[in-house]
């Protein structure tokens, strides 16, 4: 495994880390629950040490589920979660008033059984709540010794600014992947500041491990489509000539998967700490990890960052 220092926050954290939205268990298909936790077993032998969480993922399932299973593992690992966001009966629910992010880390700390949270995260800014209420609130947790650091998600670095003025921000996490690179500058200026970067959807919702090379049908509000937009046409069909160019990388290095190509890319770029990736099978455990034993080559880096680039622009058009 490969490890970055996740700015501020001084921790030395997995260059890929394990997200958990669709272990939660709401909106992502069928989920085994024996599955998820040999992924999780996995992920961890192989050096991951960083897990991402929510309780928006399943209303709180996703953090009940790791409280469980990680019992007497905690102390090596860096606990990531988030708060403002819920999930009641299918929707979710934005709300970073201070008494929502008090009850949200109370409920957070007993689901992942933890007398405190590494970094945690306000899930998405909300209009509706002064960032001065919010973070003040996290700044009492924080004395209380309930969270160690405060970060942001889905934040500009205009409200991450602003945030700043009340609390230190020490993590940031947003989406960045091959197919979502739009975030790229974000991220180089977040990095700049000496936050720590942490990236989503470093699979493109699974898009970029190549196995959808037929339009899918999911079924109706799966997050595959209402979270993420790789799936509707034209841009289904242009990725397709992106995964065109990983298959060749792969065949040069002896048929290595488009998955591990993919999180190759991310983990390689300077000003991306963490890339969080989905799991919840071994065998999908096994190749993502794999992805941190070799690297690619800097002119694969240059002929993907190319292609990478005029998707870019085909997605804008
Ligand atoms: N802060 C935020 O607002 C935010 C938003 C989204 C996500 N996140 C975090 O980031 C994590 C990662 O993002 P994500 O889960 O949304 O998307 P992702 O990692 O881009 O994609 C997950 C999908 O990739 C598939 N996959 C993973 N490895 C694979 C492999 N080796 N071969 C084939 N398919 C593979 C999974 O397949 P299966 O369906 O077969 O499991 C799953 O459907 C989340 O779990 C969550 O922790 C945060």
């Amino acid at each position: 495994m490969i490890y970055k220092t996740l700015g501020k926050t001084g921790l030395r954290v997995s260059a890929m880390s394990l997200g958990t939205w669709a272990i939660g268990g709401a909106g992502w298909g069928h989920t085994d629950e024996k599955a998820c936790q040999e992924a999780v077993a996995v992920m961890l032998d192989a050096g991951v040490n960083l897990i991402d969480t929510a309780p928006a993922y399943n209303g709180g399932e996703a953090e009940k589920f790791l409280g469980k299973i990680l019992k007497g593992k905690r102390e090596s690992l860096v606990y990531v979660t988030k708060t403002g966001t819920q999930y009641v009966n299918g929707t979710y629910i934005r709300d970073n008033s201070a008494k929502a992010v008090r009850r949200q880390c109370e409920e957070s700390l007993r689901y992942l059984d933890t007398d405190h949270i590494d970094v945690y995260l306000v899930h998405w800014p909300d209009q509706n709540v002064p960032m001065e209420e919010t973070f003040t609130e996290l700044n009492r947790l924080q004395e209380e010794g309930k969270i160690r650091h405060i970060g942001v998600s889905n934040f500009s670095l205009d409200q991450i600014k602003e945030a700043s003025c009340f609390s230190e921000i020490t993590v940031a996490q947003d989406q960045y992947s091959m197919v979502h690179e739009k975030e790229k500058e974000k991220l180089c200026g977040i990095h700049e500041l000496g936050i720590g970067t942490m990236t989503y959807g470093s699979m493109g919702a699974g898009i970029l491990s190549g196995k959808y090379r037929e339009k899918p049908v999911f079924d109706a509000g799966d997050m595959r489509t209402t979270f993420y937009s790789f799936f509707e046409e034209p841009v289904f069909t242009r990725i397709q000539e992106l995964l065109k160019e990983m298959d060749e990388i792969a065949k040069r290095h002896n048929g290595v998967s488009l998955s591990q190509i993919a999180l190759n890319w991310s983990i390689s770029k300077p000003y991306v700490d963490t890339a969080i990736v989905g799991v919840r099978s071994a065998a999908h455990a096994q190749e993502n990890s794999s992805a941190a034993g070799w690297k690619l080559a800097p002119e694969e880096l240059n002929l993907l960052d190319d292609a990478v680039g005029k998707l870019q622009v085909l997605m804008k058009g």
